[in-house]
């Protein structure tokens, strides 16, 4: 490989698994892996719309497949993950980013509602993490991506079941982090704000959003984030970057920051 196709496609010759990738952050994700070089193994629900990401994957990574699996399922786990390993033939890079929101007040959600987000958010990619792990350890090299949220570390309103779970992969992915220490794997978690063009403010079930949309960064910033934290080997980014301020100010003062997202909510509701 010449010097220049090496920084072209810094993940030639690697492999990626993206969950999710049949729409939204994990669609864009998975091409960007297939632009850096990496054959990507794709994962949802969806077949149709699963073939149309793995044919953009294909025109940059031929060796690219998916998969079709409702990861909520958490016993289907481990077969997902062996037939994943012998197809690819291990996974150098996994990118943990199905998701789905559950907007609603707590008062109006049940506690099937509340489970089925932390099934699907944290539960999930942490049983696809431990599922990979081993191959990871024995090659002596992975990247553990987790596709976190800024509601994992700043409590949204009407959101606490998806901000509950959020948090807690993100707290699991820290201490991971240093688990994994002289491993050769690494953990990394991606904080986005508010992305455009996904389906997640647009799915049944849920409340309007309360945030103003105009704002979304395109996916290409999550996925950006994702390259830079796997060529860098950081732990964490915010998209954009300067939430991160807000998460070290909320953690300063955090019953002023509750007080402020009360009056913030009760302008949205009321506009
Ligand atoms: N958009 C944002 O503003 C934003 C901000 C912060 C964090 N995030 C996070 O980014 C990730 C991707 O979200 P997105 O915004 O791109 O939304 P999206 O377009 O709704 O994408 C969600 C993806 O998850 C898959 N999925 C959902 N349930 C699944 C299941 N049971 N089994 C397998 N796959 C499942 C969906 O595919 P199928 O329906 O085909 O299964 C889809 O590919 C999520 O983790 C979300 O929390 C998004």
């Amino acid at each position: 490989m010449t010097q220049d196709e090496a920084e072209r496609r810094p993940l030639g010759g690697r492999t990626a698994l993206v969950t999710g990738a049949s729409s939204g952050i994990g669609a864009v994700v998975a091409q960007a892996l297939a632009e850096a070089g990496a054959r990507v193994g794709l994962v949802a629900r969806r077949k149709d719309r699963l073939a149309d990401v793995l044919a953009r994957c294909r025109a940059h990574a031929p060796g690219s497949a998916m998969w079709t699996a409702d990861l909520a399922d958490l016993d289907g786990i481990d077969d997902l993950a062996a037939a994943v390993e012998r197809e690819l033939g291990g996974v150098d890079v996994l990118v943990n980013n199905a998701g789905m929101p559950k907007r609603r007040r707590v008062q109006d959600m049940s506690p099937g509602e509340a489970e089925e987000v932390v099934r699907l958010n944290y539960l999930s990619p942490v049983r696809l993490t431990q599922a990979l792990l081993p191959g990871m350890i024995a090659r002596g090299r992975g990247h553990l991506v987790a596709i976190g949220s800024v509601a994992a570390r700043l409590g949204p309103p009407h959101e606490a079941a998806y901000g509950a779970s959020k948090a807690a992969l993100t707290a699991f992915w820290e201490s991971m982090a240093v688990d994994l220490d002289g491993t050769g794997v690494r953990a990394h978690v991606v904080q986005p704000a508010l992305i455009a063009g996904t389906e997640l403010f647009t799915l049944p079930g849920n409340e309007e959003p309360l945030s103003d949309l105009s704002d979304a960064l395109p996916p290409r910033e999550v996925a950006d984030a994702v390259l830079e934290l796997v060529a860098s080997g950081g732990f964490e980014r915010y998209v954009p970057d300067w939430f991160a301020e807000m998460a070290s100010g909320k953690a300063a003062d955090v019953d002023a920051f509750v007080a402020g997202v009360k009056e913030w909510t009760r302008d949205r509701l009321e506009s």
